[in-house]
Formats: structure tokens, sequence, C-alpha cells
């Protein structure tokens, strides 16, 4: 059979991870799905910049439109993030008859409900698991499961970088500039951290999980804040209490009035909290289903393989021809919580 084509759109630490996760698990893959995945052409910016042993050089160019209009494409894969060129690329691929997968928070928060729209119209498939919780699959248990039950809230650690550099600050005493710059080489943080640092990030994250969590779509600015403002000695401080302080977003839907309670910020966790033992990179989100309780899920959220584990998991599923449901069908304003200093539960 013909393999499967795909057009990668950037070939940053996310781009390179999936060219990786694709050569790796080659032979696995191509049973499981009975065809071969190959990449076929990649745009990037740069073309002189070095890229890693398993990205094929030969496939380089520095046109995103060659990517799409490639006919041996079947599947572009976003992974340059910002909304553009990536939300034009993604209009002309499903336009062309393309599906997408893509990890692009920043897009996603902000058009994507218009982008579902479109690829509904269109008949195809656009998946973005790799844009919330890197590795996690937050968007897959959100948009598949929970069908019987009302989602009264969720809550969670959805910045890896912020997680890593709070971790830091606490076990190693390290300061907020060398945490940072360590979590950027590492892979973790934003091309511009302070899209992390500030919170902008987690919001963006908060917002794809709400329209699947809650149905609706955020309308309206959230008060957030980032880790910007955290202090050694508020580490101290919250350790002489007995809690830690973490990066938490969290939305709560009033059913009753119809609004949306979401903030992003610092607390403080206690011990009893789940949040309180997530460290490094990781992610955590918790879903309170009015039926089932509370539902945790956690593991890497952020760096080249966890998020590129999630784009080939999406691939995989374009593949196989699986669709669910990601589109919000009501618009609700958020109401910004008051963002209180930190919040001791
Ligand atoms: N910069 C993001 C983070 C990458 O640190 O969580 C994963 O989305």
């Amino acid at each position: 059979t013909k393999p499967i084509g795909i057009g990668l759109l950037g070939c940053g630490v996310v781009g390179s991870g999936v060219a990786l996760a694709l050569a790796l698990n080659q032979e696995t893959l191509a049973e499981r799905l009975g065809a071969t995945i190959k990449i076929r052409r990649i745009a990037v910016k740069d073309l002189m910049r070095p890229r890693g042993p398993h990205v094929n050089h030969d496939l380089l160019c520095d046109d995103w439109r060659m990517v799409v209009n490639d006919k041996n494409v079947d599947v572009v894969v976003e992974v340059m993030g910002g909304i553009e060129p990536a939300k034009s690329a993604i209009t002309l691929a499903l336009e062309a008859g393309k599906d997408v997968v893509t990890a692009n928070k920043e897009l996603m928060a902000t058009h994507g409900e218009t982008l579902h729209a479109l690829a509904e119209r269109m008949g195809r498939t656009l998946l973005c698991e790799g844009s919330v919780l890197g590795g996690v699959p937050a968007i897959h248990a959100l948009g598949t499961y929970f069908v019987a039950n009302r989602i009264a809230g969720i809550r969670g650690i959805v910045n890896g970088t912020n997680n890593f550099i709070l971790s830091k600050m606490e076990e190693a005493g390290q300061g907020f500039i060398d945490a940072l710059a360590e979590a950027k080489q590492l892979g973790y943080a934003e091309a511009d951290p302070t899209m992390d640092v500030y919170g902008f990030d987690a919001l963006y994250k908060l917002r794809i999980l709400s329209r699947l969590a809650f149905d609706v779509e955020i309308t309206s600015q959230v008060d957030l804040a980032g880790v910007t403002d955290v202090s050694s000695e508020d580490i101290a401080f919250a350790r002489d209490l007995g809690c830690r302080i973490r990066h938490v977003a969290e939305a709560r839907l009033d059913r009753e009035t119809g609004m949306l309670l979401a903030t992003v910020g610092p607390q403080f966790v206690p011990q009893g909290d789940p949040l309180y033992h997530i460290s490094g990179a990781d992610n955590f989100l918790e879903v309170i289903g009015d039926i089932v309780g509370r539902i945790g899920l956690s593991g890497p959220g952020a760096g080249a393989l966890p998020t590129a584990s999630a784009v080939v998991e999406d691939i995989v599923k374009v593949v196989q021809g699986s669709e669910f449901r990601l589109r919000a069908s009501r618009k609700v304003d958020a109401e910004a919580l008051q963002y209180v200093n930190y919040v001791v539960r």
C-alpha cells in the first residue's frame, strides 16, 4: 500500500521529536496500521540550522505552501507555533482536503472553534492532542470520555516550564533565572518563554480544555498570573506551612448562572493535594465529574518526545479514521475571579 505522507510545518523541538518518534517506532507503526508513515516534506524558517540526524535534510524547504500543496502529503502536521502563518497553512490544508494535526495551543485556544468548524465542513479531521499537557492524553480523555457525566470543574498544572522552575527553586534552592535557562535548554520552554512564565501558555491550555469539558467557548479575558513574582522567600514560607507553590489553572462552571469561573496563577497547595506531588516538567489534570468524582491524569507535560508522542498518536487516529467532536457549541463569558495572590486551601 501507498505510504501515508506527512508534511511537517516546523522542525524545532517538537518537529524534530516527531521525526525521531516516527523513526524509532517505524516498524511497530507500520505493523499496527498496515501502512508506512513517511515524512514527505518539511517547511522551516532557516534552512541552514542543524536539525539532528533523524531529520532528512533533503526534505527541507522554506515555504509552507510547498508542504500544503504537495500531492504526496496526506496529513499536515503543524508544529511551528504562533498564529500566523500557522492559521493560513491549516486553513489551506483543510481546504485542500488534507487532515491536520497540530500542537499549537495559542492558535487552537484563539481560533480552534473556527478551524474545527472548517474541518467539519470539509469532512476532514483536525486533532490537537499535543497542544495541552504534552504526552498526557487529556484531550482524548475529555473528548471521548465523561459522556455520562457533567463536568463540574477541571484543575491542574498545565505548564511544564513553570512547574520545573518552581520545583528547582524549591528542591535545589536555584534562582528563577537559572531554572528558566535550564528549562529552555531541556526544550520545555516556548521559543518565547515569556509565554510560559507570565501564564499565557497555561491560559491557552485552559481555554482548549474548557471547550471540551464544559462545551463552552471562553470569550473574555481571564485574570492571570505567571510565576515571575514567586520569590525564594515565598517558597520557604510555603514550606513552613507544609505547602508547595504550584502554578495552577482551573475552571469551574456555575450551571445556574452559566458563568465559567476561571483562574490561572500560583497557589499554595498542601500535602494532601495531588498537585503537591507533581514535580519537574510533569503536568497534572484533575477532572471532577458529577457521577464519577475526581479523576487525575498525570505525566510528562513538555519536551520533545512527550509532545511528539501526542502528535504521533493523533497521526495514528487520523489514519485509522477515528474522530471525536472537539467543538464547543455554546459561548459564555468567563468571569475572571479576582486573582488572589496566594490561595491557601
Ligand atoms: N512550554 C510548554 C510548557 C511546552 O512548558 O508546558 C508544552 O506545551
